[in-house]
């Protein structure tokens, strides 16, 4: 059949090496350059391999536990079952992963897994190796590839995706397919603060959004807790902390054991909220303390870090840095089963695009490009195999599946911005949708953006589109945290906080 996979992270470069080998005539459209997006900017490494004392079933504990609990079961089984498979895969491509003297894949540790169980490659280079290896074998395998291409809507026929609607360099086109792929990532770009790449704006959440798919659990969007605290977003990987750096206030002391009994390597979403508070508790940033490593390991070990912590002019050998957190993965998206099927039948999502259900209400460190991995191999392999009868929008029971109607709230008594910027917006986001939520504050970023989404003009040119999906999401992000009344996870209801 006919396939277009849109997007070239791990889970659209592997779903489309997939559905060519399978058989399938594949083409490859990408909003940048072949691997441009956020796979490249991926450190911490791929979970999945399992050492002494450590076993599927404990990283599947974790990973539920990271997720607050939300996390579908069976996803997760099938997430940690197939991950040593596709490990090996990737290094059958080429990945070359850090290895021992004798050999033996190097194991790192990241926040909430008992145990290590990350591979990684050049250090802290993980995610540009995978997209290098991948990429070329892309272009090994002559898949045709279309670049610089904007995904502006699906094409539907009779219920059905049949192909896309596409801008390239600014010129308007379509592809026809029997089956799309979406692997489209994130939206990162809703938030003032993001480690993720330029052009990660939820164009294939919106454009599946106004095609009628189930879209859930968008109130859960992770923020790192430590983005180098210097423009533009540098992340330092949590991996860093898995080898022993500390979380310290002002006065040097560390403040994480304060909140939770893993101190450093709480869950991401516990690490961040405790970041935030304390900065604001001291006025200043919190500081990552890494010198106990040593110049020689953390040059070593961690190479980009090292070099670009230096180039911004810190010497984290000697004196901690400051960091803050930053908006970085979004849990929830289109609503899939477990092989990338979406609710409109030809419409596959596959990666941080897709909600599987694995990620629960918080990611648990370096299972994206696992859950890409997987599940891009899963969708290629079921293009032709017949839909079961209930479809994926049935199979989650935990969640919250909106449609873009959404949910409306009475305005509170805050000014809304006179005008529409990408800039208010994310600003907008970050104040209101971000860490810490209220109601009030939900309830006046839903009033806010209904006014600019009356007021934005045609979508024509690429960021006219852009800023319209950003609208969009943000109008459903809002939507879905205003109906979730609960704190869990990522989504963190600020009256909660009274009396604890
Ligand atoms: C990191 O290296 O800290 C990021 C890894 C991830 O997001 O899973």
């Amino acid at each position: 059949m006919n396939v277009i996979v849109v997007g070239s992270g791990i889970a659209g470069l592997t779903a489309a090496l997939h559905a060519h080998e399978a058989g399938h005539v594949v083409t490859l459209v990408t909003k940048g350059a072949l691997g441009d997006g956020s796979t490249g900017f991926a450190q911490g490494g791929v979970a999945g391999v399992y050492g002494a004392g450590d076993s599927a079933e404990r990283h599947a504990r974790d990973t539920v536990d990271a997720g607050a609990g939300l996390s579908d079961p069976v996803a997760v089984s099938t997430l940690v079952a197939e991950g040593a498979t596709r490990i090996a895969e990737l290094i059958a491509r080429g990945v070359a992963f850090d290895r021992s003297p004798d050999g033996e894949l190097l194991l790192g540790r990241e926040a909430a897994h008992s145990h290590a169980r990350i591979v990684h490659a050049g250090g802290d280079a993980t995610g540009a190796a995978i997209s290098h290896a991948l990429s070329a074998a892309v272009r090994g395998a002559g898949i045709p590839v279309v670049e610089r291409a904007f995904l502006v809507d699906l094409v539907i026929v009779d219920g059905v995706a049949r192909g896309i609607r596409i801008l390239v360099d600014g010129a308007p086109g379509e592809l026809e397919a029997d089956a799309v792929i979406l692997a489209t990532g994130g939206a990162g770009h809703l938030y003032a603060h993001t480690t993720n790449p330029v052009g990660t704006t939820g164009d294939g959440i919106a454009a599946a959004l106004r095609a009628g798919a189930a879209v859930a659990d968008l109130e859960f969007v992770q923020f790192h807790p430590t983005i180098l605290d210097s423009a533009p977003a540098f992340l330092v990987s949590e991996a860093v902390r898995g080898e022993g750096a500390t979380l310290i206030d002002a006065d040097g002391r560390r403040f994480m054991f304060d909140v939770h009994p893993d101190g450093e390597l709480a869950p991401r979403d516990v690490v961040s909220r405790a970041i935030a508070r304390q900065a604001a508790a001291q006025g200043s940033p919190v500081r990552l303390d890494a010198t106990m490593l040593g110049a020689t390991t953390l040059a070593r070990r961690f190479p980009t870090i090292d070099r670009v912590t230096r180039e911004r002019g810190f010497d984290w050998a000697r004196s901690p840095i400051p960091v803050t957190p930053a908006a970085h993965y979004l849990m929830g998206g289109v609503v899939t089963d477990l092989d990338g099927r979406t609710s409109i039948p030809g419409l596959f999502a596959v990666g941080e695009v897709a909600r599987t259900g694995v990620h629960g209400a918080n990611r648990l460190a370096s299972n994206s490009l696992l859950e890409g991995a997987v599940f891009g191999a899963r969708a290629a392999a079921a293009l032709d195999a017949p839909a079961p009868a209930n479809g994926p929008a049935h199979t989650h029971t935990h969640t919250h599946t909106h449609t873009p109607s959404g949910h409306e709230h009475a305005a509170p008594d805050h000014p809304v911005a006179r005008t529409f910027s990408r800039a208010a917006l994310q600003q907008l986001m970050w104040n209101q949708v971000g860490l810490l939520r209220t109601d009030d504050g939900l309830a006046h970023a839903q009033e806010t953006i209904r006014s600019w989404r009356s007021e934005i003009a045609a979508r024509r040119s690429v960021t006219d589109h852009e800023d319209a999906n950003l609208l969009l999401l943000a109008h459903e992000t809002v939507s879905a945290a205003l109906q979730r009344t609960e704190s869990v996870g990522a989504h963190f209801r600020e009256p909660a906080l009274i009396g604890v």
